[in-house]
């Protein structure tokens, strides 16, 4: 059977860096470490006052082309994946194979280019999409491009502010990947919610408490819908887990709720058993869900009971020498990337992703052959959770990333420059941008810039040498 996955991958962060502890605590009064050890965060990337969704996707994707050496013809299908989308028409792939198409030879009008949009989980729907295209067939043995590409950009003074980021992940989709193929089996947790939305508007309306809750109950089906086709995950399956980080410290809840389900019923819940006891069984409170956000039919009593059992049981989990250690080794190398540049939406899960397969290739272990499990989640509200292979040539893949380089070279703003920058991505505040006159923060070389407005209020935009 023909393995489909990841070929390749490249990464471009916004060039200008929010330093959380140092810059935006103090402006704020706050303490540092409700960033650094709260939300796990260091700082966040922003665009440049030339960047974009668009630049920042398209100078990905470029950097993927040359890697790989890769020609417009190579590729069929080019879909972006983004929340930060500024036209209800013309999808951002348009522009993006318009700045590529300046730089080839070659043109993409035979590749279908579309938009999807489900927050922050379309980045990998997009690579669902181009899986189901090779797998029926229809590729004619050409590639996908999949670009997640967002600015993720809060109102000022939300709370959200303090996870904001920006940068694009630019992926290439094939037959025979080099880097990872995808299982066939793939589990969903979908409910209609309301907990981050942005109806026509630029900056998000979000529920940030109830948002974590929706997280985490979602993630939990999706791991049950994925369990009933896979068979049980066990700790031990996986090398890796990524999952969507809007911020490390939400992982870090996801995790010990996926480790407390792993370890149900085997013989690590055994020998915890001493130490923190069983973990609390739905029947013994007459509850029928598993918490957060459990649907039966319970009595309100029952289900606090079960609740306040359950915390008082995944407190003493968290600290068991036997969950430090899986969590030191299996998540946390997932956050590195993360922490440096904040929320990415649609491209932060496929941070994590090259984030653990980076620290092994740093750490020179041998992965090929072990697996991931890869759990996206986008609001409104879907989690999917899907198995990945890790192929004999990943090293060549991962060896030549520059992310690191990239984040160490941002612009480290100042509070004040931090509010201009904001306001002028502000699309609700009149910006001189195309009169030359807003202040860039970094030089752009060898990369696409934004370039002003064209008579139909389209964006433009040009390669600086
Ligand atoms: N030292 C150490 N820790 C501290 C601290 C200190 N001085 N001060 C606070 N903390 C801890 C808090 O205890 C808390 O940790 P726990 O949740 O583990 O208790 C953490 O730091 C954050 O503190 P608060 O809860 O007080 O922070 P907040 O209310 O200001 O904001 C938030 C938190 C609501 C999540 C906010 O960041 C937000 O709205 N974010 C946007 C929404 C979001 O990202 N939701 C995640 C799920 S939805 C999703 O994933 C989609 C997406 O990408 C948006």
């Amino acid at each position: 059977m023909t393995e489909v996955g990841i070929d390749a991958i490249e990464i471009w962060t916004g060039k200008l860096k929010l330093d959380l502890p140092n810059t935006f605590a103090p402006a704020k009064g706050e303490d540092p470490e409700k960033y650094t050890k709260g939300l796990g965060l260091n700082a966040s990337s922003f665009p440049d006052t030339y960047e974009d969704i668009v630049t920042m996707g398209a100078n990905a994707a470029h950097r993927l082309m040359e890697h790989e050496g890769l020609e417009p013809e190579d590729i069929g299908r080019i879909d972006v994946a983004t929340e930060s989308s500024f036209d209800n028409s013309k999808p951002v792939s348009t522009y993006i194979a318009g700045c590529l198409e300046g730089v080839y030879d070659g043109k993409f009008s035979h590749a279908n280019k579309g938009e999807r949009k489900f927050a922050c989980v379309a980045g990998t729907q997009s690579i669902d999409d181009a899986y189901n295209w090779i797998k029926a067939g229809r590729n004619r043995g050409r590639s996908a491009l999949v670009i997640a590409t967002d600015t993720a950009l809060y109102a000022r003074n939300d709370p959200g502010e303090a996870t904001q980021g920006a940068g694009a992940v630019a992926m290439l989709i094939s037959e025979d990947p080099e880097l990872v193929s995808l299982s066939t089996e793939q589990g969903y947790g979908s409910a209609d919610e309301t907990d981050f939305l942005k109806p026509n508007q630029q900056f998000p309306s979000v529920d940030g408490k109830r948002s974590v809750q929706v997280y985490l109950a979602r993630m939990r089906e999706a791991l049950e819908d994925f369990e009933g086709v896979a068979g049980r995950a066990r700790t031990e399956d996986f090398a890796y887990i990524p999952f969507h980080t809007p911020f490390p410290g939400m992982v870090r809840k996801a995790a010990l709720f996926g480790y407390r389900r792993m370890i149900r019923d085997t013989q690590q819940e055994e020998e915890l058993a001493d130490e923190i006891g069983r973990q609390p069984r739905e029947e013994a409170f007459g509850v029928s869900g598993q918490g957060p956000e459990s649907s039966g039919t319970e009595s309100h009593a029952d289900e606090e009971a079960y609740e306040e059992a359950l915390n008082e049981y995944m407190d003493g989990l968290k600290r068991t020498d036997a969950y430090q250690e899986w969590y030191g080794r299996v998540i946390d190398p997932t956050l590195t990337i993360s922490r440096e540049v904040g929320n990415w939406y649609t491209g932060s899960v496929h941070l994590a992703r090259t984030s653990a397969l980076r620290t092994a290739f740093e750490e020179d272990r041998d992965l090929a052959g072990e697996r991931l499990l890869v759990g996206s989640y986008g609001s409104g509200a879907q989690a999917e959770i899907h198995a990945e292979t890790v192929q004999d040539t990943w090293e060549r893949k991962i060896a030549d990333l520059t992310i690191d380089q990239q984040i160490e070279d941002r612009y480290d703003l100042s509070y004040e420059e931090y509010e201009r920058v904001h306001d002028v991505h502000n699309h609700d505040i009149e910006s001189d941008l195309d009169q030359g006159e807003i202040e860039q923060f970094t030089d752009p070389h060898g990369e696409f810039v934004f370039d002003g407005w064209g008579r139909m209020g389209e964006r433009k935009y040009r390669f600086v040498e």
